[in-house]
């Protein structure tokens, strides 16, 4: 069977880590019998620039007919100045709002060769292996009223709404307990219940979810403590669902528990288990075009795509072994060099996992 992966470099570091991980694709598809079929579009910056817009019809019409979506980054300084409507994070969002990518999944894993790019102590991150799932289409990021308007004082005023409905925190739930049954079997569910409603709401839908998932250790905690927890001991964490903006806040701080936020993939998924794949770390300007961005983010995020959009683990863990084997050698781009280790760039990254890749077809 092919698979249609549309791949979207987008700005910046997008452009050189996707492109790695498309050598990767290439040995899948050579090595491993795999039929992955690449389309390039635009998204983003260079969107805007090529097109007038973040996100063009064309590309949403190339989203929409693929399989699923290979994503670098987006945004850099030159397009910070554009009205709110037309910045390149409008793409991301268009993507994730049109193609209904409710459920964002994004794991922090510990690298145990990683363990010193930690700026916490080592048996505090060691061994860690957590899963953030964040609603992706819903809560303030899409809530309506918003906008800035001015009152009969001439003042301006700022709003935004925070909004879910039941069936929206129903369905990341569920994303969530059904994940956590192929895990440790337990589900932190995070919110503001203190004080918001609708986060109130939120915990009182889990609850009664969790009956359906009997096996599930349901915990509730509030967003404020979380974080605090997240580092202080992470490691008491399997499981944690919580709302798109909680979850955007929450998902930085437990990739830089790891080392490096360079080794991060995620995965948006709609109800039918197509997906958007990208590394969860941004179009990084200062660093475009040098050549020394790490790629092991992006060629893991197509590992999560085999192994949630094409049901084939095999070729997943095949993946997953040459990042380790790389790492095992010693390699490390500028993010997570440390002394002793050899500092390499992002295509020699990338071929060094392409050469992993190949040494386990043979
Ligand atoms: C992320 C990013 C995006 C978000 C931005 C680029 C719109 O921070 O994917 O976490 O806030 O969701
Ligand atoms: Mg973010």
């Amino acid at each position: 069977m092919t698979q249609k992966v549309l791949v979207l470099p987008g700005d910046g570091i997008g452009v050189e880590i996707v492109a790695e991980a498309v050598k990767v694709i290439g040995v899948l598809n050579k090595e491993f019998g795999l039929s992955i079929e690449l389309e390039e579009g635009l998204v983003g910056g260079s969107a805007y620039d090529a097109k007038g817009h973040p996100l063009p019809e064309e590309t949403l019409v190339q989203a929409k007919a693929a399989d699923s979506i290979l994503l670098g980054a987006v945004g850099g300084y030159q397009w910070e100045k554009l009205d709110i409507a037309v910045r390149p994070e409008k793409g991301l969002l268009g993507l994730r709002s049109n193609l209904s990518l409710f459920s964002n999944l994004r794991p922090a894993i510990l690298y145990p060769q990683l363990a010193d790019a930690s700026t916490l102590k080592a048996d505090v991150v060691s061994g860690l292996d957590l899963m953030i799932v964040r609603e992706l289409t819903g809560g303030i990021y899409f809530g309506q009223p918003r906008g800035v308007r001015t009152l009969d004082n001439g003042e301006r005023q700022g709003y935004n709404t925070y909004i879910y409905s039941e069936s929206e925190i129903e369905r990341i739930g569920r994303s969530a307990f059904d994940i956590a049954m192929k895990r440790d079997k337990r589900v932190c569910s995070v919110d503001k219940a203190n004080v918001l409603e609708c986060t109130e709401l939120w915990r009182e839908v889990m609850t009664t979810l969790a009956a359906e998932y009997p096996e599930v250790e349901l915990s509730h905690m509030y967003v404020d403590n979380a974080a605090m927890q997240l580092v202080r001991a992470p490691k008491q964490f399997d499981v944690m669902v919580t709302g798109n903006m909680f979850g955007d806040i929450l998902s930085d701080c437990a990739a830089m528990l790891t080392g490096s936020i360079g080794m991060l993939p995620s995965a948006s998924l709609d109800a039918n288990g197509k997906g958007m794949y990208e590394p969860i770390h941004g179009s990084a300007p200062d660093i475009a075009g040098k050549g020394v961005a790490n790629p092991l983010a992006t060629i893991l995020s197509v590992a999560m795509m085999l192994r949630y959009s094409f049901n084939l683990a095999e070729p997943a863990d095949k993946i997953e072994s040459a990042v380790n084997s790389v790492l095992d050698q010693g390699l490390r781009t500028a993010d997570i060099h440390s002394q002793g280790m050899q500092e390499v760039g992002t295509a020699q990254m990338g071929d060094a996992v392409v050469a992993a890749l190949q040494a386990q077809a043979s």
